[in-house]
């Protein structure tokens, strides 16, 4: 009995002990609450403050759910220049992992360049021996786009695509580069623009129907359509909604929710830096960026002026310069509107604005503190947000932790299945993936 009184004493003393300690620590510090009461932890207090957000599922089109034989049919489609009239660009040339699936340039150039990146110059037409123009508009990122909103302010599959938001969803917007004479389609196809533009999509639909790997492809990626083509209810299984959805499939798989921002939001207090989070506080306060860069994606994709000097060939409005959603709307009540975009990965994409006037995010953020300045001429005041025209105050410290907050919303792709993030090393047309005919270092 006395040998197992002590054996119960030994074997539950650990025990006692750890309870002892824990009722102790507990009453002290359930008295020094009692004196301080200090407030719950002040990450958690920003995410609530400030309604931040991180993104949600993939909104996916009821007709284009995904699959992987179809996700890596639009990723070879999306680097093979198969696509461009001259078969010398692709969607990847402008829209490159290396560059955060944007180019790194001011302005694109697409038919006729040489080179990629930064490096990548104009040279003329090899059809017609005349000279292409840069595309008037910078290279926004394909990251994110499954997640751009709608007219309803929603993530949607029917997302606004564009800085003037003139198609709605990928799929949709997978058909235009195409048609562009200075994008893909150049000179290869007979008649004025718009002759040229109506045979684009049908002829590259045809080079594609005559390349047997890529019928293989799509039959794999799209059963049912195969089966329909089988029994004769359908003209061809590559046709303009089988290659829009392909494409548009890839697209909405490159998503980027691990930012160090994201990370912050689901919890983990130490994923921001003090400066990043002195520049949060700014960005949602006395920078007054919080007003329309909001939400998972960090814009509410309003229409807006914000009066960004203009740069470029312009568009078609009024020549040379770029009025913006008016270019797709014809109402001059929306001159010089373009749409909130999102800063998601901004951090990978410079330079900046819809015509990228801006080198880096501290010129941006400098042009917001002088109360949106340098101007573009047109803009008076009274066509803007007053909130834009009054200047910031920002300190110096203020813009260079505003700057650091955005790159926190940098995620380069991690924890996407590797494939996603590399150009493939061939493509079943032959031609060089992104190059084409024109090859990587030609005349460079
Ligand atoms: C010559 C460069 C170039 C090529 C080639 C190109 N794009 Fe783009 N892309 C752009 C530019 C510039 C814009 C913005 C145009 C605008 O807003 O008017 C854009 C916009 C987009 C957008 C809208 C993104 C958003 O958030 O608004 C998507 C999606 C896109 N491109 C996909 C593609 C696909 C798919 C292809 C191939 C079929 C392609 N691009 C080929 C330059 C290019
Ligand atoms: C009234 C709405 C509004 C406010 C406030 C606002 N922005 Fe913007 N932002 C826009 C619009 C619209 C554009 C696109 C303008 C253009 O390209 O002509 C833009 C563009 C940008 C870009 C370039 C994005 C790209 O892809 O090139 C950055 C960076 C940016 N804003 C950061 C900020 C910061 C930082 C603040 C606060 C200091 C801020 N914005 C305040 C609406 C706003």
């Amino acid at each position: 009995m006395k040998d197992y009184i002590y054996k119960f004493v030994k074997k539950t003393f650990p025990v006692c002990y750890l309870v002892f300690v824990t009722i102790l620590l507990f009453s002290i510090s359930a008295c020094s609450d009692n004196e301080t009461s200090p407030a719950p932890p002040v990450e958690e207090d920003l995410v609530t403050q400030f309604k931040l957000q991180t993104l949600d599922s993939i909104p996916y089109p009821p007709d284009n759910l995904p699959r992987y034989e179809r996700i890596a049919l639009g990723r070879l489609l999306f680097y093979d220049p198969i696509l461009g009239g001259e078969k010398d660009v692709a969607c990847g040339t402008c829209h490159h992992p290396e560059f955060g699936f944007a180019d790194g340039r001011q302005l694109p150039v697409g038919t006729s360049g040489v080179g990629l990146g930064p490096n990548r110059i104009l040279t003329q037409s090899s059809v017609s021996g005349l000279p292409l123009d840069f595309t008037p508009r910078n290279a926004p990122t394909i990251y994110n786009t499954a997640y751009n909103f709608d007219e309803n302010g929603n993530s949607s599959h029917l997302g606004f695509q564009f800085w003037d938001g003139r198609v709605n969803g990928l799929e949709v917007q997978s058909t235009k580069p195409i048609t562009s004479r200075v994008e893909m389609r150049g000179d290869a196809y007979p008649g004025d623009d718009e002759q040229a533009s109506a045979v684009a999509l049908d002829s590259v639909i045809s080079r594609l129907r005559a390349i047997p790997e890529y019928i293989q492809h799509f039959r794999d990626s799209f059963p049912e359509e195969a089966a329909e083509w089988d029994a004769g209810l359908r003209e061809h299984i590559i046709d303009s909604s089988t290659y829009a959805r392909a494409i548009g499939s890839f697209e909405r798989e490159l998503v980027t929710s691990n930012s160090p921002y994201d990370r912050f939001v689901r919890g983990e207090k130490d994923a921001l830096n003090d400066v990043q989070v002195k520049g949060l506080k700014l960005f949602f306060t006395k920078a007054k960026c919080g007003n329309c860069h909001n939400g998972p994606m960090f814009s509410d994709y309003k229409f807006m002026i914000q009066g960004v000097p203009q740069e470029g060939p312009g568009k078609d409005v009024l020549p040379g310069d770029d009025t913006g959603r008016e270019e797709h709307t014809k109402n001059p009540a929306d001159r010089y509107k373009f749409h909130t975009p999102t800063l998601r990965n901004i951090e990978l994409t410079a330079p900046y604005m819809h015509d990228g006037v801006f080198a880096t995010l501290e010129q941006v953020v400098r042009f917001y503190n002088d109360g949106c300045n340098p101007r573009h001429p047109q803009v008076t005041d009274d066509m803007m947000d007053p909130d834009l025209i009054q200047p910031l105050g920002l300190t110096d410290d203020e813009v260079l932790a505003i700057v650091e907050f955005m790159k926190a919303l940098t995620d380069p792709g991690i924890g996407l299945p590797g494939y996603l993030l590399t150009v493939p090393e061939r493509v079943p047309s032959g031609l060089m993936p992104v190059f084409g005919v024109k090859g990587p270092g030609s005349g460079m």
